[in-house]
């Protein structure tokens, strides 16, 4: 078939009569506009335009043929990772045809990648996180802290820092000059470039101050970008939440100052040296589910419920911190969060099998974070008992 994709399955170890009972049942039961096979010993060759993944498993289910057989012709559809979706159907051609730029490639040689980023004199020597550090929960200023530590041995950075917003912290105050509060911050991301490992990934979790008009997630990219970081992605966390404000004073419907209403924060993600990160793929524990779903970089996930019950007024919820050790980050790399507030990052890598280092400038939210992995340890210890 003209403008299919082309896919073939080594059909060796399977019955004939099982094999031309799916290509047979399959050109029957589908259009071929959307999908067909042939058999082509050993060979099955699938030609696939466009399908319904639903009926696809339906149908395979309804077939009186072995299990492995229908389970591996779901599988080599579905493992096909460059798709679009159209009216629940996943589209395998023609979908970027209008985006296509003839050259791509010299043409992305000639622009250079990430251009900000060269000369960065980054060292490609990694270390391991030293023992001492090593599942950690620290109570000091990440400053000092993180001056303990040798370059290069952080394989992920996820954290939040307080935004300047005025919330009650236990040890924190918030509501400082804006060139005091960005020079402290970047004092501290400074230190953790430098722990960061080459290939190493920084997450930050961030929301600007919109009534104050502070930009902080570019603020904080311009840091980066000066710093000669590659900007990864940014991902929209969208916590679905509403406030009421709509306009300034005086200017309800009207043009004059209508006030914007947002109901996400931003996790922008930089990478030191390389986009690529080290780690063997027998450690990756995303699943292809979790993948398909999470690399697409909008998130929907309620906001944090329980901060009253871990006495702490600005944390984000597991799910986040899951998707992003799971996206970012290899079982038993490095994690640090440098402003690890009741410990959400900590609980999640421990929990993920990371390595942790958690610091944070309040013994009482240190002690939450400890608990949390306390309390982890026991329902894991309980779960083999
Ligand atoms: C937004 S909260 C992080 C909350 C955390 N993500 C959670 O889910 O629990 C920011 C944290 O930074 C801490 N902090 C502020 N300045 C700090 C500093 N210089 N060193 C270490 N921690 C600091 C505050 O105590 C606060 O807990």
């Amino acid at each position: 078939m003209e403008n299919a994709k082309i896919i073939s399955m080594d059909a060796s170890r399977y019955a004939p009569d099982d094999i031309l009972c799916l290509v047979n049942e399959l050109n029957g039961g589908f259009p071929s506009k959307d999908i067909s096979a042939k058999y082509v010993a050993p060979e099955i060759q699938f030609a696939l335009v466009q399908l319904d993944m639903k009926k696809y498993a339906a149908f395979l289910d309804r077939l009186s043929i072995g299990d492995e057989l229908k389970k591996e012709a779901y599988a080599v559809v579905d493992k096909i990772g460059s798709y679009s979706m159209n009216g629940g159907k996943r589209l395998f051609v023609g979908y970027n045809a209008e985006r296509k730029v003839a050259d791509r490639k010299s043409k992305e040689k000639q622009r250079g990648k990430y251009f900000y980023a060269d000369g960065n004199g980054f060292s490609k020597i990694n270390v391991d996180l030293p023992a001492e550090y090593t599942n950690r929960i620290v109570c000091a200023d990440s400053l000092a802290a993180l001056k303990e530590l040798p370059d290069n041995c952080i394989d992920l950075i996820f954290t939040s820092p307080p935004y300047n917003f005025g919330l009650e912290y236990d040890a924190h105050a918030d509501a400082m000059d804006w060139d005091q509060y960005f020079h402290s911050l970047f004092e501290i991301f400074r230190e953790c470039i430098r722990v960061l490992k080459y290939g190493g990934r920084f997450a930050v979790n961030v929301q600007p101050l919109y009534s104050d008009y502070i930009p902080i997630h570019h603020m904080i990219g311009n840091f980066f970008i000066k710093e000669k970081l590659i900007w990864k992605s940014e991902i929209l966390w969208e916590k679905n939440n509403y406030n009421c404000k709509m306009c300034s004073y005086g200017s309800w419907k009207s043009p004059s100052s209508p006030y914007m209403k947002y109901t996400w924060e931003y996790i922008e993600i930089y990478c030191k040296g390389d986009l690529k990160k080290a780690g063997s793929p027998e450690n990756a524990d995303i699943t292809e589910e979790e993948f398909k779903s999470w690399v697409v970089a909008k998130w929907s996930i309620a906001p944090e419920r329980h901060m009253k019950e871990y006495g702490h007024p600005a944390m984000f919820p597991e799910a986040l911190a899951e998707r992003v050790l799971k996206l970012f980050s290899f079982k038993g790399d490095a994690v640090l969060d440098p402003f690890n507030g009741a410990g959400t990052t900590t609980a999640v890598a421990q929990r993920l099998g990371r390595r942790y280092l958690g610091i944070d400038i309040s013994e009482e939210y240190c002690a939450t974070a400890r608990k949390r992995i306390e309390d982890n340890r026991r329902t894991q210890v309980s779960l083999f008992d």
